[in-house]
């Protein structure tokens, strides 16, 4: 009887565990993800979004936990290609928000302590689902204090807070060739909100 009882609370325990494994999934239906329809975008974001800011936020980082109420400079996340084919959504601070929704394309220059935070949704072909990418973020210095990078500091969030790990250059040799921008790729124009 006593084996019984243990079966049946290791049966009940695999389930729980099995509900809650397929609860923090959200499940998408696509091989490719520039495929994705902008309702199944929403819906993705229905399922996925609060997950982020938790995930984001799990080892005190200042920027998970205020980034959501920034201004938000797309009306969706869409998948631009860079950053993996992820599904992206940027967010800029108080100080950026007002150049940076400009989407201006000369002689950009933001103001120093300008910080923009990205968010990103890695669509799993393997797994058919939809799952926290990494927070990216830039943020702008004083003049001159980071030559090489037109003074902007990369950064980025792994899905469970840590901090990632790159060198400047992998990031800023591709931003580079937005230089007139100051080094931003903006949203795809589509989903841009207007200012
Ligand atoms: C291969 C090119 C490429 C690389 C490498 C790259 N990015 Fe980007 N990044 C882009 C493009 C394109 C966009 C705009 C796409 C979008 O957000 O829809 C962008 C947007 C951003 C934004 C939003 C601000 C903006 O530019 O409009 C942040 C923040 C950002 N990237 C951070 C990073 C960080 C941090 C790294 C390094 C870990 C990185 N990027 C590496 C191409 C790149």
């Amino acid at each position: 009887m006593k084996r019984l009882m243990l079966t049946a609370a290791t049966f009940v325990a695999t389930l729980i565990a099995g509900q809650s494994a397929l609860a923090s999934d959200c499940p998408v239906d696509v091989e490719d993800p520039f495929d994705l329809t902008e309702a199944q975008i929403g819906e993705i974001y229905a399922c996925i979004g609060d997950k982020m800011v938790t995930g984001y936020s799990k080892q005190g980082s200042e920027i998970a936990a205020s980034y959501r109420n920034w201004t938000v400079s797309g009306t969706r996340p869409a998948v631009a290609g860079a950053h993996s084919n992820r599904l992206l959504l940027t967010f800029a601070n108080d100080i950026a928000a007002e150049q940076y929704l400009k989407f201006e394309e000369e002689g950009v220059k933001m103001p120093v302590g300008s910080i923009l935070a990205k968010e990103s949704i890695t669509i799993s072909k393997k797994k058919k689902a939809a799952r926290v990418g990494p927070l990216f973020i830039m943020t702008k210095l004083e003049d001159g204090a980071s030559p090489d990078t037109g003074d902007w500091e990369y950064s980025g969030l792994q899905p469970n807070g840590k901090p990632m790990k790159f060198k400047q250059s992998f990031c800023h040799s591709c931003h580079v060739s937005w230089e007139s921008q100051d080094a931003l790729a903006y949203p795809l124009e589509e989903v841009r909100v207007s200012n």
